[in-house]
């Protein structure tokens, strides 16, 4: 069963990454995908800094999270744009996950992983921009990224009210078929 690692570049509790997360990771489930869905707020770790990482050894955290990547098949990363780019703290997780540790080499834990990319946006612009700077840095470091990705525009009015049950059928159907092909890629290829 392809197993799947799902999280936000957003530590929002409420937050519209997370809320649209949720719809495609029902379309991995449904799929057959064996789906674990994390939250990056239960991973606080300071901002990557060499020297600290030197004195100090892997954080703990950034540690755990480069554990949970290695042991997935696929990530599937929903994330809100800040500034036109990657949120700080999905980066700087990113950034720590790639960095050498007992089991892996530079950037080897992402290498020849699937991936698949939403970004979300109470705008008009839905966070498309985020989306190009995350698939680059992935690319970078081996992760082969689904050529589908989506940009949910107008987010907030795309649910019912606060909850997580997104109302825009349209919508919906593309996020469970990204969580699908992220599926149905890593079965083919596996
Ligand atoms: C934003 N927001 C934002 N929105 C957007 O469409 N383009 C942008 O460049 C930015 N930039 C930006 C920077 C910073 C620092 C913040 C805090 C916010 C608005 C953002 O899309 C909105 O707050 C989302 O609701 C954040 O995502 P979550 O937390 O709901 O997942």
């Amino acid at each position: 069963m392809p197993k799947i690692l799902a999280f936000a570049g957003s530590l929002r509790e409420h937050s519209l990454s997370k809320r649209v997360l949720s719809v495609a990771v029902e379309g991995a489930r449904a799929a057959g995908g064996d789906v674990t869905v994390i939250d990056l707020i239960d991973f606080p770790m300071p901002i990557y800094n060499a020297d600290e990482h030197a004195r100090n050894g892997f954080d703990a955290n950034a540690l755990k999270f480069q554990d949970l990547i290695g042991e997935h098949d696929g990530l599937l990363i929903s994330s809100p744009e800040y500034n036109g780019s990657i949120p700080g703290g999905l980066k700087n997780a990113i950034d720590w996950a790639s960095r050498k540790s007992d089991k892996y080499e530079v950037t080897q834990v992402f290498k020849n992983k699937w991936g698949a990319m939403i970004a979300s946006s109470p705008g008009s612009f839905g966070g498309l921009r985020c989306l190009a700077h995350l698939r680059a840095v992935l690319s970078i470091m081996g992760v082969i990224i689904l050529p589908m990705e989506i940009a949910v525009t107008f987010a907030a009015q795309k649910f019912e009210g606060d909850g997580d049950v997104m109302t825009d059928e349209k919508t919906k159907a593309t996020l469970e078929t990204l969580g699908r092909t992220l599926v149905e890629m890593i079965s083919k290829t596996r």
